[in-house]
């Protein structure tokens, strides 16, 4: 495509209907100049393609795909390799489909477990999300199809999300917020990001100038194109002139009309129009030259679902070794629970996905089991959720004849979808007092959870022996249990977001959902585990916490400081051994603390993790690098990322809360003093390497004044703005070097 001719020989009008979709899914084509329309569509954890012969439009109404594990799930892999692999799977069923974009990941931070949308989500934290993303935008842009990476920015609840304005600071935003969208964009360069329905700080997302053009462009340099989600305008013309390229969907011409109008009035430029047109043209050629007629491999597609599955679901308890079961053991298995027959494995909303088949747990279990192992089962409680006492006795009668019992639980459909958050952490009532009762009857429970985002587990895991965390694990989920409990793979996923003992634990808890429009992030970088550590708070289940049937030990910790500054790179290195007795993945964990900083820090920070298999006796080094970004915050007053010089500590472990090897690395950096003014405070001045001697000198020739020579008054004067200290001087204060320094700052 020539695209620089085809914008000269492009009417205005064409220029401006190229920049909203034609129908809900595709792009607007040319056809006098043969420019095609490419289409978009759901995403992220598979393809969720409208069936072209569906009569008309339905969630449930779309072609069979590979429901792979949802993010929730995935973001619990710690797995990039296995992203990555999901994201060419997802891009091969696009192709053969004719998708030029799948829209996804979503890589928005789970600030509150209440958030409706989590499952969609990867992490609490902004390295998992970024690490986890950029895989998954990898893998499907191999294959020539686009991925989209959204909700940009700050699109951190349902509640109100076309309208509510997220308030928060820009630090917060930069370090927490933006941070995954950042990572993906600066080293995957996805094809397209989405700008979110909300607000942030009172500026549509889609319509905000600073996030689509400053920062997203000029910092991050993205090239690639601005898609609104679905709906998300309200201003065409604000938009595009904010850095939106491509409006979705269809607003049958209106949109367009708005934009000629705009520019035959003078208050578009039709070269910011031309812009976001070219993107648009680049975003269709981009898609012209990816190979057609790709043809899927459903059942290979299966397996890798299985075992995305598996490599993802969390063991979060496994008292007195009760898993993994022995499948050749002569033992009675009471599997319990509607979900073991009927699977919870995705959510709801533009995410579903018509899934090409779907496996139970309870038909994998019974496949997997030896001959004398015998499996009986009771569905235990309806999914309706309405109380029913007889299902509850049978499964108690079957809990009382097993030697174990599985118990599969799990939050129902309905409280898990696009458009609405949950009111509560809780597992249904009917689900808790049938585990009550189960347990009575057999000491040897072992649970497995079906949910997005995480529920309350602190008042019923006692009932169980373990717990086996399989989040909405896609349709070969069911499968992925069974191998799981029966020891076929070992567990290996790490929770993402962490379980705290009580919602009202929870960081944003206060500031959640908001109301009137507004919500604050007044938490602001304490989400999640940031927030539990600076507490001290017990949580439930800490984040990066996950068992495994086999144990690690970390020794050798080695870290060294290479150059200073932005140049700095600090390598740490240990040595992983495999200390049990079975073959299994470890994530290993690098936290960063900065305990002396000029502004407040979390305790410590995610900044670096590795998934690394071992056989049993094996040991492995494991080496990380970081950088100077790993070690910096987001200085509010200057603008920039800042590292400051000094002692950083670097811990390395199983999950937050399970630290096993720390060192103190010394780091230099260049010092930055905040430029100062006459209404700064005494204190500040005092503290500035050339303002303090100055005003030191100063006070000396105070007549009469104590300032100098006495601790108490000084400390009482520090908060006072130097200007006011000046004027309480009555012209005693030699301000005349002062006046000087301040002329030679600001030249
Ligand atoms: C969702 C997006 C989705 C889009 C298209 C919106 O409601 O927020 O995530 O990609 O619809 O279905």
């Amino acid at each position: 495509m020539d695209i620089s001719k085809i914008l000269t020989d492009l009417t205005l009008a064409e220029k401006a209907a190229l920049l909203s979709g034609s129908r809900a899914w595709d792009t607007a084509p040319v056809e006098r100049l043969g420019i095609p329309s490419v289409m978009l569509t759901d995403g992220p954890h598979g393809l969720r393609k409208q069936d072209p012969a569906a009569e008309r439009f339905s969630l449930h109404a779309s072609v069979p795909a590979t429901c792979f594990p949802t993010a929730a799930a995935l973001g619990s892999s710690w797995d990039p390799d296995l992203l990555l692999r999901v994201g060419q799977a997802l891009g091969d069923e696009s192709l053969a489909e004719g998708v030029a974009v799948l829209l996804g990941p979503g890589v928005n931070i789970k600030r509150s477990p209440l958030c409706g949308r989590n499952f969609e989500y990867l992490s609490e934290d902004p390295v998992v999300s970024g690490h986890l993303g950029a895989a998954l935008v990898r893998g499907v842009q191999s294959r020539g199809v686009g991925a989209s990476v959204k909700h940009f920015a700050a699109n951190n609840q349902e509640t109100d999300r076309m309208r509510v304005s997220a308030q928060v600071d820009e630090r917060t935003l930069r370090e927490i917020y933006l941070a995954a969208f950042e990572h993906i964009v600066t080293v995957a360069q996805p094809w397209t990001v989405m700008a979110a329905y909300n607000k942030v700080n009172g500026v549509h997302a889609a319509q905000h100038p600073w996030l689509l053009t400053e920062v997203l462009r000029e910092e991050w340099g993205f090239d690639g194109l601005v898609v609104s989600d679905w709906g998300a305008v309200s201003d065409p013309v604000a938009a595009v002139a904010a850095g939106l390229d491509l409006e979705m969907p269809t607003t049958n011409g209106t949109s367009a009309a708005r934009l000629v109008e705009a520019v035959e009035t003078g208050r578009l430029d039709e070269a910011v129009l031309d812009r976001a047109v070219r993107r648009v043209l680049e975003l269709v050629d981009r898609a012209a030259r990816a190979r057609t007629g790709a043809v899927v491999d459903f059942e290979r597609h299966h397996a890798l679902a299985r075992r995305a599955a598996a490599e993802s679901a969390v063991l979060l308890k496994n008292e007195r070794g009760i898993l993994p079961l022995d499948p050749g053991a002569d033992m009675t298995v009471a599997v319990i629970g509607e979900f073991a027959r009927t699977p919870r494995f995705q959510g709801a909303g533009s995410s579903l996905v018509t899934p090409t088949r779907v496996d139970n747990a309870l038909d994998a279990l019974i496949e997997a089991a030896g001959p004398h192992l015998k499996v009986t089962y009771s569905p235990g409680f309806a999914l309706s959720g309405a109380e029913d006492g007889a299902l509850r006795a049978e499964a108690v009668a079957a809990a009382t004849a097993a030697d174990v019992v599985v118990v599969f639980l799990g939050l129902p459909e309905g409280e898990e979808t696009e458009g609405t958050d949950r009111e509560h952490l809780g597992l249904p009532g009917t689900q808790l007092r049938l585990l009550e009762a189960v347990a009575r009857a057999n000491r040897s429970v072992v649970v497995v959870l079906a949910n997005g985002g995480v529920v309350e587990t602190a008042s019923w895991d006692h009932r169980a022996r373990a717990v086996l965390e399989a989040w909405l694990g896609g349709q070969a989920g069911g499968g992925a249990v069974a191998d799981l409990l029966f020891g076929r793979v070992n567990p290996s996923g790490r929770l993402a977001e962490t379980i705290p003992v009580r919602l009202q634990d929870n960081p944003s808890y206060l500031d959640f959902p908001g109301s009137e429009g507004i919500v604050s992030y007044g938490e602001r970088l304490y989400v999640g585990y940031r927030y539990y550590d600076a507490k001290g708070l017990e949580v439930a289940y800490p984040f990066g916490h996950g068992l495994s049937y086999t144990t690690f030990a970390y020794s050798d910790l080695d870290t060294a400081v290479e150059g200073q500054g932005d140049d700095v790179v600090v390598r740490v290195r240990l040595t992983l051994t495999n200390t049990g007795p079975v073959r299994g993945r470890e994530v290993v964990q690098v936290y960063v603390g900065d305990p002396v900083c000029s502004v407040d820090r979390p305790v410590r920070e995610l900044r670096a993790f590795a998934k690394v298999g071992l056989v049993p006796g094996e040991s492995a080094p494991v080496e990380f690098e970081l950088r100077a970004r790993d070690l910096s915050f987001f200085h509010p007053a200057r603008g920039r990322w800042t590292l400051e010089s000094g002692d950083f500590e670097i811990a390395v472990g199983a999950s937050s809360r399970d630290l096993r090897l720390t060192a103190s690395v010394a780091v230099e950096a260049p010092a930055y003093a905040a430029p100062l003014t006459l209404e700064d405070p005494v204190g500040q001045w005092l503290g500035h390497p050339e303002g303090g001697p100055l005003l030191r000198e100063a006070v000396q020739t105070m007549e009469g004044s104590g300032i100098a020579h006495d601790p108490d008054i000084l400390r009482m004067v520090e908060a006072l703005p130097l200007s006011r200290l000046v004027a309480m001087g009555g012209g005693r204060l030699d301000t005349t070097r002062i006046d000087s320094f301040l002329t030679g700052q600001s030249a």
